[in-house]
């Protein structure tokens, strides 16, 4: 082939060969092998020596109008590689704005926490103060100062998880008051909400983890009237005016007298029904006023000063609040049983 037709054949070559490209990485290598710098033209240029010099120009003419008529040609596929490539990706990208969006699951309160902050509320709005103490408790805090010694009987009643003789899980938040009269002068007013534990088979009335809400004021002239008013103040706002509050005489080792706390039941008005076992009252806690020696241990003047103490137990409260008749649904976390609290 003389090198006219060797042009000839390199121009109809590549124009077969756009014909059929349809991609920009296709177009770039045609581009390559016709004529880049080892492409095909080049190498039919390379020939060039060997012509005759009135066949060097007439060549040299001819392979240059190869040459821009090839590059014309490849610019004008790219444009047209380019709007097709560009329709293809935003037929790919085309969002249905008619979808149903993905929307986020939004947590809950826990009916503990939602009966715990009202719980809360209302005391802070009669001057008290939100104090925690430690789960991990010493004997002298569960029991020693709140005038439990070793032997006494009422230790039988809390079945307690000890870690050493002198370290345990603590069985009631009682312990926090001694924590408080240790750190603070009367007058006090704290509340202390927390976990507590006691050794128990679970089942729909017992957890060996449950919550336990502690009260105690201490101050000049306080007596079991501040006391009931307090506890009747703290059932209304949670279970509404109709409600009513019973005190009945019980023993604690460290109050002086000592209580047992009830309100009427809410499902038979204390008529006497299945949900109160027929009594028409319903036990929530254990209150009284603190015994003289217990703060006298402590450096309180129990001449001079008196206190009140109560212990409630949350849970009780939430399954009444909510008619719920196993203390296991507080515990399991079941996200369906969770969703019906607002
Ligand atoms: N800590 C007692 C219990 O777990 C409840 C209790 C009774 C707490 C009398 C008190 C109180 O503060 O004064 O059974």
């Amino acid at each position: 082939m003389d090198i006219r037709e060797q042009l000839k054949s390199i121009r109809e070559n590549a124009v077969n060969a756009l014909n059929e490209t349809d991609s920009s990485e296709k177009l770039e290598a045609l581009r390559v092998q016709y004529l880049g710098k080892k492409g095909e033209l080049t190498s039919v240029l390379s020939q060039m020596g060997k012509l005759s010099a009135e066949e060097r120009p007439v060549i040299g003419q001819i392979a240059n109008e190869v040459r821009s008529f090839i590059e014309n040609e490849i610019k004008t596929k790219r444009e047209e590689v380019a709007k097709i490539e560009m329709e293809k990706r935003l037929a790919a990208e085309s969002i249905d704005v008619t979808l149903p969006g993905n929307s986020n699951v939004l947590g809950k309160k826990h009916p503990l926490s939602i009966v715990l902050d009202e719980v809360k509320d209302a005391f802070i709005s009669m001057g008290f103060t939100i104090v925690s103490g430690p789960e991990v408790e010493y004997d002298y805090y569960n029991f020693e100062a709140l005038n439990i010694p070793k032997d006494h009987p009422a230790r039988d009643t809390q079945d307690t998880f000890y870690f050493s003789p002198e370290i345990l899980l603590r069985t009631q938040t009682s312990s926090v008051q001694i924590r408080a009269m240790e750190q603070m002068k009367p007058p006090i007013r704290v509340l202390s909400p927390g976990r507590v534990y006691r050794i128990d088979e679970v089942d729909a009335t017992h957890s060996p983890i449950f919550h336990q809400i502690e009260g105690l004021v201490v101050d000049k002239g306080i007596t079991m009237a501040h006391l009931k008013g307090s506890l009747e103040l703290i059932s209304k706002k949670l279970f509404g005016e109709d409600i009513k509050t019973r005190i009945r005489p019980d023993y604690f080792p460290f109050t002086e007298p000592s209580a047992e706390i009830s309100i009427s039941c809410f499902k038979c008005g204390g008529k006497g029904c299945k949900f109160c076992k027929g009594e028409g009252w319903i036990e929530i806690g254990g209150a009284g006023m603190v015994n003289p020696k217990v703060l006298a241990n402590l450096g309180i003047d129990p001449n001079v000063y008196s206190g009140f103490a109560f212990g409630m137990g949350l849970e009780r409260l939430v399954l009444r609040r909510y008619n719920i008749d196993d203390i296991r649904l507080l515990l399991e976390n079941d996200v369906r049983f969770l969703n019906m609290f607002d």
